[in-house]
């Protein structure tokens, strides 16, 4: 049976994969943001994923005004880097556990998760960025080294779906991979955010008391946090703040008991306070009982 054990909760401004990739990490700027994903990667080698169902936002890259699906569940076999405009980043292809996409596709809308599925989808920074920060510098000719179940949430485009509807996803998506019958390591990723609004007269809002009191929730008070309303992001958290909703989804699909293995917080990097936390199931962090 395929198992989740932990879960990633990661910021995914653009501009960190620019830094990636034009070789600027270790500048005065990038180097302490980038530090802090050091431990991260020791982390996820040790932690050996088969698969990470990654939760992700798309930036009108994929789904413009004409269509905005809330929740689409990535089903085709790869997934290519996007061009943003300035030509797509020199990172692998994404590859798909296709079988257990469809499996996961089909337990969740017979669970009455009627999520859309995408036969055909690229990937912008949304999933990019926080892959890069896991694993590093990996180039067009290499691999990612696990496969990726892409789920993509609309937090662009008013309404965005609520951090209850969020929560209750992920413990659907977590029936929905322990249903599946092969033996998988699989870490769940909820991506985006910290506080960060980029425009207008609040452009540049960071409010780290709030991101902070949001991480600590995560393990001592996860429903209550999920009850967050979407009003409440804007006003602490900045209007893109509420990419937020994600870590949810990841949060749900942990158990009750979790452990925090590790935590980044860093600002500046762009216009968004970066925000980083690994959480394992208590039962398989290794931690005292
Ligand atoms: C920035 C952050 C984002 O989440 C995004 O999607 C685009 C830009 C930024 O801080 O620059
Ligand atoms: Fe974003």
């Amino acid at each position: 049976m395929a198992r989740i054990t932990a879960g990633v909760g990661c910021s995914h401004v653009p501009a960190i994969g620019v830094a990636m990739d034009l070789g600027k990490t270790d500048e005065p700027y990038w180097a302490p943001c980038f530090a802090g994903f050091e431990k991260s990667r020791e982390w996820i080698k040790e932690a050996k994923p088969d698969v990470i169902f990654l939760v992700y936002n798309d930036h009108c890259t994929v789904f413009d005004a004409s269509f905005i699906p809330t929740f689409a569940l990535g089903c085709a076999a790869e997934f290519t880097p996007a061009d943003e405009g300035w030509g797509p980043r020199p990172v692998p292809v994404v590859r798909n556990h296709q079988v257990m996409a469809s499996h996961v596709a089909q337990s969740l809308i017979l669970d009455e998760f009627d999520i859309t599925i995408m036969n055909e989808m690229e990937v912008d920074h949304g999933l990019t960025v926080p892959l890069s920060l896991m694993f590093g510098n990996l180039g067009v000719d290499d691999e990612w080294p696990c496969l990726v179940v892409p789920l993509c949430v609309n937090v662009v485009q008013y309404p965005a779906p609520t951090g209850n509807r969020c929560y209750n996803l992920g413990k659907a998506v977590r029936r929905a991979v322990e249903s599946f019958d092969e033996d998988l390591n699989v870490v769940i990723f909820g991506t985006g955010g910290m506080s960060h609004q980029l425009q207008y007269k609040r452009a540049g809002l960071i409010n780290e008391e709030w991101d902070t009191q949001f991480m600590d929730r995560l393990t001592s008070d996860p429903v209550g946090l999920s009850q967050t309303p979407h009003v409440e992001y804007l006003r602490e958290a900045g209007s893109e703040g509420v990419e937020l909703v994600m870590w949810h989804i990841m949060r749900g699909a942990l158990d009750d008991e979790v452990d925090e293995v590790h935590r980044h917080y860093h600002v500046p990097a762009s216009n968004t306070a970066v925000g980083h936390i690994i959480l394992a199931n208590r039962k398989d962090s290794g931690a005292p009982k």
